[in-house]
């Protein structure tokens, strides 16, 4: 097919799926849902949605901060209805930009007090729907295999013996690597942590951009150690790799992961029939079934038995009202980025 040829085919195509998507929207709403969570998770959600409520739904997955900087760019042409999922941070940043719209769901009553914290914080413009805790995850073969003894510490990984060993995300798109700056910052100080950073940096093997690929390739043995959720760790240990999680000694920071409409929403009534029915049991016990194993905010809902045990995990007071604040996110991603990503190694 000459590219002419290919150009009129897309052309028809496009067309026919304008059409079929404008007779659906028609017939029983539509919904634009970004979402931030394991692609199967958010893939289950849409299905499950769609086939209650018929309300069809179009699902995009990425990270934290890249959606945060899409529905920035998009706010004067709003593209999404609701962002469901992702660190809580960026979701409080764009609800004091005012990128998200205020919703009080019914729900709210039934749910933990620390996801009715985030609703608070963000003035009602978001909402926790999961807690997770940050940790690492390394390759038990490899680490055997090379002799090292296993790390339990923040500070074990930027031993020498680590060098070009350790993977973590880059903090500008992944909400999970914020959660790990942030969680240095509030127990180092700023100034410590960033040369805790550095030091880090020179270890560091490749930026992802997603949180989770750090868990999943330690899981492959592509690297030692990956920083990530305790939960991703998990997830990938379920599958029979040879992962091991590690709670640092010095205690960690956790994600408040959450759920905004956003403001401007081409479809609000879908938006928040999805909002309300994502704060169900029902809903939130899709998570654990499809592989994803952080504590659920309602109350009702089952604690999955793979999500670690927090009463074991030394959780700092992470500071999400600082930490998800818009000055706060831009200056300390603006200093990694020119103090840290570009350095030698
Ligand atoms: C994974 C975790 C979630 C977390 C998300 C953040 O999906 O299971 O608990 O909220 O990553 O993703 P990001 O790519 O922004 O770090």
């Amino acid at each position: 097919m000459n590219s002419f040829s290919a150009g009129l085919r897309g052309l028809a195509v496009a067309g026919v799926a304008t059409l079929a998507g404008m007779t659906g929207a028609a017939a029983q709403g539509t919904l634009v849902l970004y979402c931030g969570v394991d692609e199967a998770w958010c893939r289950a959600m849409s299905t499950t949605f769609e086939k209650q409520t018929g309300v069809h739904v179009d699902m995009t997955r990425q990270s934290s901060g890249e959606i945060y900087a899409r529905l920035r760019a998009e706010k004067a042409n709003p593209r999404a209805d609701i962002w469901w999922g992702g660190t809580g941070d960026p979701h409080l940043q764009a609800a004091e930009e005012g990128l998200t719209e205020e919703y009080k769901s019914p729900r709210l009553a039934e749910m933990n007090d620390w996801a009715l914290k985030q609703a608070e914080r963000g003035q009602f413009r978001t909402v926790g729907i999961y807690m997770g805790a940050l940790g690492y995850g390394y390759n038990k073969e490899e680490l055997a295999r090379r002799k090292i003894a296993a790390p339990s510490c923040w500070a074990d990984l930027v031993k020498p013996e680590y060098k070009g060993e350790v993977q973590m995300a880059d903090p500008n798109s992944s909400g999970t690597a914020y959660t790990a700056m942030a969680t240095f910052v509030q127990l180092m100080g700023e100034e410590p942590a960033f040369v805790f950073l550095k030091k880090l940096h020179a270890n560091i093997n490749e930026y992802t951009k997603a949180g989770a690929a750090p868990a999943q390739s330690a899981g492959k043995g592509e690297t030692l150690v990956g920083i990530a959720f305790q939960h991703d760790v998990i997830t990938v240990a379920k599958r029979n790799l040879p992962v091991a999680v590690v709670s640092p000694c010095e205690g960690t920071g956790y994600e408040i992961g959450s759920m905004s409409i956003v403001k401007g929403a081409r479809h609000p009534e879908e938006a928040r029939k999805f909002y309300d029915w994502a704060l169900t049991p029902e809903a939130q016990k899709l998570g654990a079934q499809f592989g994803s194993f952080q504590f659920p905010s309602n109350t009702a809902t089952p604690v999955p038995p793979e999500a670690p045990d927090l009463s074991k995990v030394k959780l700092i007071a992470y500071d999400f009202a600082t930490f998800g604040s818009s000055a706060t996110r831009t200056r300390l991603l603006g200093r990694w980025t020119s103090e840290v990503k570009n350095l030698p190694r």
